[in-house]
């Protein structure tokens, strides 16, 4: 087996190769004056099993271009099977048509991962589960969910002081399994609504017995606006301690900031998208799935 990692979030390809007891087979991206790329990979692949790990986070569309050569190069260099990595999966939100006229990106991005021939998509925590069908090759879905639960029973909290929170409706299916996962903590939901013109997120509504610590889980956080909007609408409600377990840390605009000001404890997020030393702040703690991929890639 070869592993190749695009550039977006080599760290967590060094260490999903290092659990494999592999190394990081060379790949060369050229950069012209024009800001166009020429992909190149220096190892044979000539009939074997190769793995190719690439984010597709910000900037989305050129980790999308990257990814979509590197796989161009694997099929022309005779790979005998491709299993792409995305762990975190770009243009995921749009999966359907919120309004009309609108394009369905994740359809899009899957019709050109099909064309290119691979063999299998690993990806983590998809926003929605409904995505994995726009594949007609198997989807590994994973989740962080395991890793959050790790770190909340090492806690060794009361149950019944604590609330899991889904900051969105969205979210609800995945606060139900993690509660299953600590011993059926209780949990709760808050109704938010995002303004799709303006981008305004209102939270007014909480469901479920707050407790004097709450736990917000959510698929993401991208500009800060709803852990902000959800933690001060906890705070209102009684709740003294607040903590943030998401996935991706998309942090946008100047989310790292908003959370660092914001009444949350602590923030843990996963290593699905690389975050850069400029957008660290002492209440991140970034969690590893390589782990969890390197086992997944090891069984499947
Ligand atoms: C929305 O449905 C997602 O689950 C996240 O809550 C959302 O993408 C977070 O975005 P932001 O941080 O911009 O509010």
């Amino acid at each position: 087996m070869k592993i190749f990692s695009g550039t977006s979030n080599k760290p967590l390809a060094e260490k999903i190769a290092k659990n494999l007891n592999l190394k990081l087979s060379g790949l060369e991206v050229f950069v012209f004056p024009d800001k166009e790329k020429r992909i190149r990979i220096l190892d044979k692949v000539l009939d074997e099993d190769v793995v190719v790990v690439q984010s597709t986070s910000s900037p989305t569309d050129e980790n999308y271009m990257q990814l979509f050569f590197i796989l161009d190069a694997l099929k022309r260099n005779g790979a005998k099977s491709i299993t792409a990595v995305i762990p975190y999966f770009g243009y995921q939100r749009q999966d359907h048509m919120f309004r009309e006229g609108e394009a369905v990106s994740v359809k899009v991005i899957a019709e050109i991962l099909k064309s290119l021939g691979i063999n299998k998509l690993i990806s983590i925590d998809l926003h929605s589960t409904k995505i994995v069908e726009a594949f007609n090759v198997p989807v590994v879905h994973l989740s962080s969910l395991a890793v959050f639960a790790k770190i909340i029973k090492e806690k060794g909290w009361d149950k019944d002081s604590v609330i899991l929170v889904s900051p969105d409706m969205g979210g609800v299916r995945r606060i139900k399994i993690l509660s299953g996962m600590l011993n059926n903590m209780p949990y709760g939901f808050i109704e938010k609504n995002r303004n799709l013109e303006t981008g305004v997120v209102t939270a007014e509504k909480i469901t479920g017995k707050i407790g004097k610590k709450a736990i917000i889980v959510d698929d993401m956080i991208s500009s800060g606006k709803t852990i902000t909007v959800a933690s001060d609408l906890l705070k209102k409600n009684g709740a003294e301690e607040i903590y943030v377990f998401a996935t991706h840390p998309v942090f946008s605009e100047n989310a790292p900031k908003i959370l660092q000001d914001s009444m949350v404890e602590k923030v843990y997020v996963a290593d699905t998208i690389f975050v850069p030393e400029e957008k660290r702040f002492p209440k991140l703690e970034i969690l590893s799935v390589s782990e969890m991929i390197a086992n997944s890639i090891k069984s499947n």
